[in-house]
């Protein structure tokens, strides 16, 4: 496998990872990002080449990436960081991947399909957790019930977890309500959606959230209503449901500066002896105009190693020239099986 490729937000949670991962796994990244000595002391010791390069600074990108295969995204919030990079990848022809979960990056980069297309270079945007995960177990239902019109998932995530990244990047997107797809189109019904879901240690009822599966599941598999629920402790709904409330004042200047200011006191992403005894799990359930149903179980790992996991795996497929120009997603390119190559998950289908 050969090609110059980059990780940008190497020196995040996420990024980190990505780098140590690819040691064990025998890749050579060119780790990239904003802050050069940050970058010199994580590659360094990896034996990586870095390099510092501003998403302001068009041309320093345009340099980064030419003559690479791919840039592997990893600097979140990506509201702010995917477009940059997309541009420059649409200039050198690099392909782009990124691990976001953020619904409007999804429906932004796939508003560029057309143009990556005519370039050669494909957009695949949620190569971690978010979206292979359920991206994949959605396409399994769907292959499994091929008239299904209602996709429901359910994700469930160790509780108290994720970093200071995530919570910077979910603050980045509050708003009143949540995203659901219903008839092919998305609609944000009026009040809180609550579903039961059997992530096989006992029946918990989610509740519904904003998830790139609203865009992206109706991608791969054209089922028009979908909605997607978390698995959520009391005290996380309590947060979820008052983070929905005040919204707006959330979202304003002294909004903002509280949640940053929260985010900082947060840990930088779990310790990896807590990564290791973590897992997740992701439930699908389609149901066609006749009442048919198929269901699927996915355990995983937790979503931190699984994302590193699924990113490299998917970064190697792309490297040996496994790839389709345009804005994809991962099952559409790499099928509903992907998930299974990829170590600790398992996959089982539930009785209607
Ligand atoms: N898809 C998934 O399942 C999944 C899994 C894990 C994480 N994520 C997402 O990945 C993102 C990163 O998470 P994390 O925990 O690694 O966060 P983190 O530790 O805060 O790292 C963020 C990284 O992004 C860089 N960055 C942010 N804004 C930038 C900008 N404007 N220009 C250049 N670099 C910028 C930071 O650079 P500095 O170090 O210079 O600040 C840092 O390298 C988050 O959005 C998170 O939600 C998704």
């Amino acid at each position: 496998m050969t090609g110059r490729w980059v990780i940008y937000g190497a020196t995040g949670y996420t990024g980190q990872l990505l780098a140590s991962r690819s040691l064990a796994r025998g890749l050579s990244p060119l780790l990239a990002g904003r802050d050069g000595a940050r970058l010199r002391r994580l590659a360094e010791p990896l034996g990586f080449e870095h390099r510092a390069a501003r998403l302001d600074d068009p041309a320093a990108l345009a340099r980064l990436l030419r003559g690479a295969r791919l840039v592997l995204n990893a600097a979140g919030p990506f509201a702010g960081t995917a477009g940059p990079l997309v541009a420059a990848c649409l200039a050198t022809g690099a392909h782009y991947l990124d691990v976001t979960g953020e619904p409007a990056v999804f429906a932004a980069l796939r508003r560029r399909s057309g143009l990556a297309r005519q370039r050669g270079v494909m957009l695949l945007p949620g190569v971690g957790f978010v979206v292979v995960a359920t991206d994949c177990l959605a396409a399994h239902v769907a292959r499994r019930l091929p008239g299904a019109v209602r996709l429901r998932l359910g994700v469930s995530l160790p509780a108290s977890y994720a970093g200071r990244g995530s919570l910077r990047t979910a603050a980045r997107h509050l708003s009143p309500g949540v995203r659901v797809r219903h008839g092919g189109r998305l609609a944000v019904p009026p009040f809180p959606l609550e579903h039961d879901f059997d992530y096989g240690w006992g029946r918990r009822t989610g509740l519904a959230v904003d998830w790139a599966d609203v865009v992206t599941a109706y991608y791969t598999t054209g089922i028009p209503d979908i909605e997607v629920y978390l698995d959520l402790q009391p005290a996380e709904r309590a947060a979820l449901l008052a983070g929905r409330l005040f919204a707006g004042w959330l979202r304003s200047p002294p909004g903002q500066a509280l949640l940053r200011a929260k985010a900082r006191t947060m840990p930088e992403g779990p310790p990896p002896a807590d990564r290791r005894r973590a897992g997740c799990a992701v439930v699908a359930e389609g149901e066609d105009h006749d009442g048919r149903r198929a269901r699927a179980r996915l355990h995983t790992p937790d979503q931190y190693t699984f994302t590193a996991a699924a990113a490299l795996s998917l970064v190697e497929r792309v490297l040996a020239g496994e790839l389709a120009a345009g804005f994809q997603t991962p099952a559409r390119v790499y099928g509903a099986d992907f998930v299974l190559g990829l170590d600790g998950v398992t996959r089982e289908d539930l009785a209607g």
